[in-house]
């Protein structure tokens, strides 16, 4: 049996695009088993996988191994990890509404906290202790200084119930790793995530009206949404629009194989979080501009109050990714925005059409 990665939520925006990445490496020696339980992803009615998957096998030539499970039903979990070689766990899958974590702080903590325990459990009992985790920058709360490092202390001022789950998470993993050396964890703060596949076939597909700027950008590009409300134009920033590190997602996705990479070196153990940013804000002002020129075409938007948990500005120091991962973003902004444009004008619908 040829060793396995298991990519959990490997069906949403991220988990695709590091599928894909890893399947069109021409090194890849890996089969790639996803368990994702399509709470935030689309399969058609007559289709056994998740179209993003299946439009990835497509471009790739490759098969994927899919399970339609929930990562809080153990039993599921270890038949796929009975079935499977599995060599090391990519752990995408977890809710990821900020707004809706505040009203279902319990649907939340039970999603991604027990889902994570359960994993771990899962994972241990089958001597299986390689895991790259999908943090964010928001455990660092308000930034005390710019840019964030990963030494800037996490956990304090988080504005959601999501951001905590993130925190929380990164803790148990700590204490996880400094109960049993055999652990190696990476946990990726990632930044603002944007764009999509270079082909068009794969991107973001929010369900209902977009609550990330990207999306709702791209949404009033294509005519289904009239205008983009800027939330805050009063902040102390170049133009008062809120600063923000947007990162493709491709080069995120490069981020993860170079994860993978590290655990091959045996010097590397225990706990580590390192960030993926480019190291350079935009404001929501430029990310329109941008869009404009990429795109070719006028975005309507309208300044309007602050959006309440919004910070004015984040940026990361990227430099640990560079010295650990040997990654650095290479994407630009407009390459970005035109990406993220290529795939929502040839999919209007996203994944629906
Ligand atoms: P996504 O919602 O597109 O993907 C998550 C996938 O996990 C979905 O396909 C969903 O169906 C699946 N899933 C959710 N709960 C599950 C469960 N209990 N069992 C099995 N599958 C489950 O989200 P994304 O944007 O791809 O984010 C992936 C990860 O990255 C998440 O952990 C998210 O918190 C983290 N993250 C995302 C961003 C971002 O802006 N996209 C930023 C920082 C961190
Ligand atoms: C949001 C989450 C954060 C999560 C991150 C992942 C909140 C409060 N924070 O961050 O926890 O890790 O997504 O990418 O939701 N904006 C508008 N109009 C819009 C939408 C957004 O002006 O319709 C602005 C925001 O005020 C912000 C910027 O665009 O200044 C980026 O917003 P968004 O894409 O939602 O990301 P974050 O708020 O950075």
């Amino acid at each position: 049996m040829p060793p396995s990665i298991l990519v959990t939520g490997g069906a949403g925006y991220v988990g695709s695009h590091t599928v894909a990445t890893l399947l069109e490496r021409d090194d890849n020696r890996y089969d790639i088993v996803v368990v994702d339980n399509l709470s935030n992803s689309y399969r058609s009615e007559n289709e056994k996988k998740p179209e993003a998957l299946r439009r990835i096998e497509d471009m790739t030539g490759s098969t994927i191994h899919f399970y339609a499970n929930d990562i809080r039903d153990r039993a599921a979990l270890n038949r796929i990890f009975e079935n499977h070689e599995i060599e090391c766990v990519i752990h995408f899958a977890a809710l990821k509404a900020v707004g809706e974590s505040v009203e279902k702080p319990l649907e939340y903590y039970q999603a991604n906290i027990t889902g994570t325990c359960t994993l771990l459990e899962v994972m241990r009992e089958h001597g299986v202790t390689q895991l790259v985790y999908s943090s964010s920058c928001t455990v660092y709360g308000e930034p005390q200084k710019l840019p964030l490092d990963e030494g800037h202390p996490t956990g304090q001022g988080i504005s959601s119930p999501y951001g905590r789950t993130k925190y929380f998470c990164e803790e148990i993993m700590k204490d996880l790793c400094a109960s049993d050396q055999n652990w190696k964890v990476i946990s990726l703060r990632y930044f603002n995530p944007v764009g999509a596949h270079g082909s068009g076939r794969i991107g973001e597909d929010p369900y209902g009206i977009p609550n990330n700027l990207m999306p709702f950008i791209s949404q009033v590009a294509v005519g289904r949404l009239s205008e983009l409300l800027v939330f805050g134009g009063d902040y102390p920033t170049a133009d008062g629009s809120g600063v923000r590190d947007y990162i493709h997602v491709q080069d995120l996705a490069d981020g993860h194989v170079r994860a993978i990479q590290l655990f091959q070196d045996p010097r590397f153990v225990g706990f580590q979080p390192i960030n993926l940013g480019t190291g350079t804000g935009y404001s929501v002002l430029q990310m329109v501009a941008a869009f404009e020129a990429a795109s070719g075409c006028k975005i309507p938007h309208r300044v309007v109050g602050r959006r309440a948990g919004d910070i004015a500005t984040n940026y990361a120091d990227v430099s640990l990714a560079r010295q650990l991962l040997g990654w650095g973003a290479s994407r630009t902004v407009i390459d970005m925005c035109r990406d993220t444009w290529k795939w929502q004008s040839e999919n209007p619908n996203g994944y629906k059409n």
